[in-house]
């Protein structure tokens, strides 16, 4: 009898997602009585508006409880090209649009339509826990893009690292872990950089709503023709409107692109969650100004969790543009002794951080840096400055 590998080598060298362990350890500790402050959650801790819920309620009622086309509804996908147009400027059809389960899979189906193992990928880092992860279940070559100590990237960054098989760049602005938005011009440059070198984007814009001060989005797509035609824009309803748990995410492009996702969905997923797309259309097409007061929160949370890290000897935070994340640098921290433990890493320092401090922090090895640590200020500022005076106490008085 052949004995087979129980495992694929796919599924061998995959990971779990590393924040959504430790959010799920910071949940069971506190489910176990302990006051855990999470800084680890990737997502907003608003509840979904009530005129969206109430758009699910209704369709149940009206009895959407079938499969829908596996591309999405006519009216969700009408109204993101509305969004679309509104939000970046860029006018796509209804048959450059696909709506999935979640935009984690939007950007899993683009994985899919465009690249072939042994292609490469550019990636600035820091990056999101999941673009190795899909990129390693589909073969593809991740090529590092380090960014600037400040997290700013810049066109000829991504110049230095290209190569002949590079065939996607993968955009994330805002980002998440840094929170760094890319200014509109250098925008422009990393469009024409694409055009010169004849590649693709992919282009996660799911924080997009969620820009702050003057830092000001624009999408890469909406820079040239050659841009739009090449790039596969990723957003959805998690972020913006506070649905993570719905799970509606959707990408636009060229046509062809599209319809081959398309194709990979109807064969996986089918569509998603009938009632949610209702809801989405409610969320894309009603009143914005949801959007407007949750940003508003955030921006406030930011300022207070800033300025509340950077009072902590041995942390420094920059002020990011966007999404709701800080990612400070500990690493002048790094050899002191805490609780008799040396901390020597980000994984020292968020453990001894949990397990003697009730902070649950996301350690950056896991975004591909050993200096940073990553916190989700989607939170309440009474748990930020909770959370803050905690680490300030783990950090300066047990030297
Ligand atoms: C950069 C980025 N892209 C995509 C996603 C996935 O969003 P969704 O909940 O719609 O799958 C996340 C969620 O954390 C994210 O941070």
């Amino acid at each position: 009898m052949v004995r087979h590998r129980i495992l694929s080598e796919r599924a061998a060298g995959g990971k779990p997602s590393a924040t959504l362990a430790i959010a799920a350890r910071a949940k069971k500790m506190q489910a176990e009585g302990a006051d855990v402050v999470s800084f680890a959650a990737g997502e907003p801790d608003f509840r979904t508006p009530p005129h969206i819920c109430d758009a699910a309620i209704k369709a149940v009622n009206a009895g959407a409880h079938f499969y829908t086309a596996s591309s999405g509804t006519p009216a969700l996908k009408k109204a993101v090209c509305e969004r679309m147009r509104q939000d970046i400027g860029v006018n796509y059809d209804t048959d450059q649009v696909i709506v999935s389960p979640g935009a984690k899979f939007s950007l899993f189906l683009a994985f899919a339509a465009l690249l072939d193992p042994g292609d490469e990928i550019l990636l600035p880092s820091p990056f999101w826990v999941s673009y190795p992860e899909i990129a390693n279940i589909f073969g593809v070559n991740v090529i590092d893009v380090p960014t600037a100590p400040n997290f700013t990237l810049t066109a000829e960054m991504l110049e230095a690292k290209i190569t002949p098989k590079v065939k996607v760049l993968v955009l994330n602005s805002p980002s998440n872990p840094t929170g760094a938005v890319v200014p509109p011009e250098e925008v422009r440059k990393i469009a024409a950089f694409l055009e010169r070198h004849g590649i693709f984007c992919i282009s996660d814009e799911i924080y997009s709503q969620l820009v702050f001060g003057d830092a000001r989005h624009i999408s890469v797509a909406s820079v040239s023709d050659y841009a739009r035609a090449h790039t596969v824009v990723i957003n959805g309803c998690s972020k913006t409107y506070s649905m993570t748990g719905w799970r509606i995410g959707y990408a636009v492009g060229d046509a062809l692109i599209i319809d081959a996702m398309g194709n990979i969905q109807s064969q996986s997923t089918s569509n998603a969650c009938a009632i949610a797309q209702a809801a989405a259309v409610a969320a894309l097409t009603g009143d914005q100004t949801c959007v407007a007061a949750m940003r508003q929160q955030f921006q406030e949370r930011r300022d207070l969790i800033v300025r509340l890290l950077n009072d902590i000897d041995g942390v420094h935070c920059h002020s990011p543009g966007g999404a709701f994340y800080v990612l400070p640098d500990i690493s002048a921290v790094f050899g002191r002794t805490m609780v008799r433990r040396q901390i020597n890493t980000p994984t020292d320092f968020c453990q001894l951080a949990l397990e003697a401090f009730e902070v649950a922090c996301v350690p950056g090895e896991a975004f591909g840096t050993d200096r940073h640590i990553r916190l989700s200020y989607a939170t309440s500022p009474a748990q930020i400055e909770k959370g803050c005076i905690r680490l300030k106490e783990m950090i300066e008085n047990n030297n």
